[in-house]
């Protein structure tokens, strides 16, 4: 079967490779389930795992399948497999347990340990292939009415565990009700995190570079959150006239928004990081400042990545939710299809280039 793969430590290597079709017997105990790759969503990891600044190969290949945003149809099931039936739609989760006690109780991806395993980002083959065999511990079922949206399953559990460790964090408070929400960032995760927030009804002001009108402000619009430019309207001014934030989520790919946005978080407030920053940049910020209002106004900063089974759950019920109380706003989303695994070359280009796009995906087998 084809499968799409890098040649990780060199740049641009995307290619098609060919492996052979796993079966369920790989599995022990009877617990296999053999997956259809339906889609697939890339985004930025795939775009830096290509241009070789991370990502690992598999022991015995030296060459990585990419693709981590997964969305399928059971084909097969082992004998012991009581959770899936051929015909339901699943998603995978990204991250395998590794030794920490973390990983052993299935918080897997809250791991200490330096090695991490990823599908389709470190270590083990991703799902940008025709099949994939898995246990069904690490599968999700999308229900049948989610099925064009199942490829923004992995997107959406990034966004739901920052929001669910930051209600977690904040029980230290005894009582919190977050009104006003400040999203930094409006691609993929910052509208994701908008539709959540909202879910739990708070107003949401979003921050984004683009100058609205654009696709990503008119769907903030729609769920009646609201989109502020930058060039127009800095965070700290936005904290005064829309403040004071209870939670700000970060999503903007560029670290020094973290520093302005610790100084514009309200008082009990939480601040979640969810930014990548491979580089290595340096900035200066006002440290005196930061430091006395996290003190003086008991405020909280928490970093998160990945997601384990429990917050893809969630954005099953985020997603039904969003799409009952905003039919079609998902659909928006899925702005650049890419078909077949054979196009690898298109789906790369549009990734690094396509102006607008919110989800670029492959459609590797059509959804019936
Ligand atoms: C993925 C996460 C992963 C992270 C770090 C993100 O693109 O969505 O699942 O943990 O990259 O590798
Ligand atoms: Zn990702």
């Amino acid at each position: 079967m084809k499968a799409i793969a890098v040649i990780p430590g060199k740049p641009g290597s995307v290619h098609l490779a060919e492996l052979p079709k796993p079966n369920i017997n790989e599995i022990p105990n009877g617990r296999g389930v053999l997956v259809r790759v339906l889609r697939v969503g890339v985004d930025g990891t795939d775009k830096e795992i290509n241009a070789a600044e991370y990502g690992a190969a598999p022991s015995g290949y030296d060459f990585l399948v990419i693709g981590h945003e997964s969305f399928g149809i059971v084909e097969e099931v082992g004998k012991n497999v009581t959770e899936l039936v051929p015909g339901d739609y699943v998603t995978a989760t990204v991250r395998r347990p590794g030794g920490s006690i973390y990983d052993k109780i299935g918080k897997y991806d809250t791991t200490t340990d330096d090695n991490y395993f990823e599908h389709g980002i470190n270590l083990l083959h991703g799902f940008l292939t025709e099949y994939y065999v898995e246990d069904p511990e690490y599968l999700v079922k999308v229900p049948r009415g989610l099925k064009e949206y199942g490829v923004l399953l992995e997107p959406t559990s990034v966004i739901e565990k920052g929001i669910a460790q930051a209600y977690e964090i904040q029980r230290r408070l005894r009582v919190w009700h977050p009104k006003r929400a400040a999203v930094l960032g409006a691609g993929t995760i910052g509208l994701l995190a908008a539709m959540a927030l909202r879910l739990r009804g708070m107003q949401v002001h979003v921050f984004g570079r683009t100058r609205a009108p654009y696709l990503n402000s008119d769907l903030i619009g729609q769920i009646g959150a609201h989109y502020h430019t930058t060039d127009e309207i800095n965070i700290m001014q936005g904290a005064e006239k829309h403040g004071p934030f209870d939670i700000i989520f970060e999503a903007t790919g560029f670290s020094p928004i973290a520093f302005e946005a610790m100084n514009c978080l309200g008082k009990n407030g939480v601040l979640v990081l969810s930014s990548v920053t491979g580089g290595d940049r340096k900035v200066e910020v006002p440290a005196d400042m930061i430091n006395l209002g996290f003190v003086l106004g008991n405020k909280v900063v928490v970093g998160t990545v990945n997601a384990n089974r429990e917050y893809f759950e969630m954005g099953v019920k985020d997603l039904s939710h969003a799409e009952h109380e905003w039919p079609g706003w998902i659909s928006n989303f899925l702005t650049h299809p890419v078909k077949g695994l054979e196009n690898y070359k298109e789906l790369m280009n549009t990734l690094t280039n396509a102006k607008g796009a919110i989800k670029v995906f492959c459609e590797v087998a059509p959804i019936n």
